[in-house]
């Protein structure tokens, strides 16, 4: 009885360790929540959501001179960052072509600061 206690034991410590990586190591957002993991949206028609999703679009017009036009997020995650960072696929219009880009924007809502920090084309 001893013996088989023990054995349990020892089981479970090698055991554990594994599972808990496999569960906490695999994809972001899935598992537990870690500190600085990505979070998946779940509703990315919030106006919040939108509003980052023009925002990103607009300073991405300005900087490189484009006019895309913003159509939606198509979906999104966000990563807590002193602020907040969020990943978006937006969809965009130009010239009647529908195209798709990955955007980052860093958001600190208490400094009312936003900053694009990338903003490149998917594959749709
Ligand atoms: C998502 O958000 C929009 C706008 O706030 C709302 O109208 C809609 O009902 C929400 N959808 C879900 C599934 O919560
Ligand atoms: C905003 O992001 C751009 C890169 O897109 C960077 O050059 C600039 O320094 C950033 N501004 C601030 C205030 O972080």
């Amino acid at each position: 009885m001893k013996i088989e206690i023990q054995c349990f034991y020892f089981l479970a410590l090698l055991v554990l360790p594994i599972y808990a990586a496999t569960v906490l190591g695999g994809k972001s957002g899935a598992g537990g929540v870690l500190p600085g993991g990505w979070q998946p949206i779940k509703n990315v028609t919030e106006p919040h959501v939108t509003e980052i999703g023009e925002f990103a679009v607009e300073e991405y017009n300005k900087e490189s001179k484009s006019q895309l036009k913003f159509l939606s997020v198509v979906k999104g995650e966000t990563q807590v960052v002193a602020g907040t960072n969020y990943r978006l696929i937006v969809a965009t219009k130009v010239g009647g072509l529908t195209k798709n880009y990955q955007a980052v924007v860093w958001e600190k809502t208490w400094e009312h600061f936003r900053n694009l920090t990338s903003f490149t084309p998917v594959n749709a």
